[in-house]
């Protein structure tokens, strides 16, 4: 978003700052390694994560984002002991089995993200499931990226634009920005302001690769399942203190009137 359009928004006093993002990603990593630290096997940890990622949403809900995208599993992903990835299937199942009508309920619209071919027909089913009964709703849109890959998703986008180009529907000079991201799995959904990492990982993991050319990042030193409101209102809080300048000189002044304004 070009700067001067960030929304100003109130946000009941839940954190001081006035920008916040419209549209925030949030790599959900270490689960493996909070439940490692307690003994626990690592299905515990995703057990875990699945009610952070509960509580993230309704805190999201209440900073008034138009849009979260949760990072949930990865093309990558299948590389994992296949107990693991079984488990991550049943948790995801079951995650809209009983969520899917209460996300409703709160107007929340659900979009899935990713490869949906190679999933199981009872996955597919539930994934369609859940963007069909929440499509009109305009509360805030929790996109999932569920068998998630972004070079996948390039690739995939620049193969449906040649084949159009191929029948002579696309004249290849009119491939702009705008016209690649219409064929990408985001098309309509404004790029992520802010994406948070859990785990104390520096990386994207071929998470919104192209989506995420102006993002802000936060890194967070907590795992997944230890990430709660607190945390998240801190990530927002971080955000709100950036300057972004989106290749521009910026506005030199902004980072200084927000510490004004916070500090005492
Ligand atoms: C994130 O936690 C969940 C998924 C990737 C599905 P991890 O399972 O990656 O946890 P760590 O990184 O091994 O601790
Ligand atoms: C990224 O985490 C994917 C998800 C959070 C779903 P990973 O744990 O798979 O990433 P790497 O392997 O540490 O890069
Ligand atoms: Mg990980």
């Amino acid at each position: 978003m070009p700067e001067g359009t960030t929304q100003e928004r109130e946000t009941a006093g839940k954190i001081r700052a006035a920008d916040v993002p419209a549209h925030v990603g949030v790599i959900m990593d270490g689960n493996g390694r909070w439940a490692a630290s307690r003994g626990l096997p690592r299905i515990e940890g995703h057990r875990r994560g699945v009610e952070a990622l509960r509580a993230a949403v309704r805190a999201a809900l209440d900073f008034g984002l138009d849009y979260l995208t949760v990072y949930s599993f990865s093309v990558e992903n299948w590389s994992r002991p296949v107990e693991e990835v079984t488990d991550l299937m049943g948790l995801l199942k079951r995650f809209i089995r009983n969520d899917l009508k209460e996300l409703h309920k709160v107007g929340v619209r659900v979009r899935i993200i990713g490869v949906r071919e190679s999933l199981s027909p009872d996955i597919r089913a539930l994934l369609d499931e859940a963007e069909d009964l929440t499509r009109d709703n305009t509360r805030m849109t929790l996109v999932v990226a569920f068998n998630y890959g972004s070079r996948q998703e390039i690739a995939g986008a620049a193969r449906a634009i040649a084949r159009k180009v191929a029948q002579g529907l696309i004249d290849p000079e009119t491939i702009d920005e705008q016209c690649f991201a219409s064929y990408l799995d985001t098309a309509g959904i404004p790029d992520p302001d802010l994406i948070i990492r859990t785990s104390g990982e520096q990386r994207l993991s071929n998470f919104l690769l192209w989506q995420a050319a102006y993002a802000e990042f936060v890194f967070l030193p907590l795992h997944w399942p230890d990430f709660d409101r607190q945390a998240f209102a801190s990530a927002l809080t971080e955000f709100a203190s950036r300057e972004r300048r989106f290749g521009g000189v910026g506005s030199p002044s902004k980072k200084q009137r927000f510490l004004d304004r916070i500090l005492p």
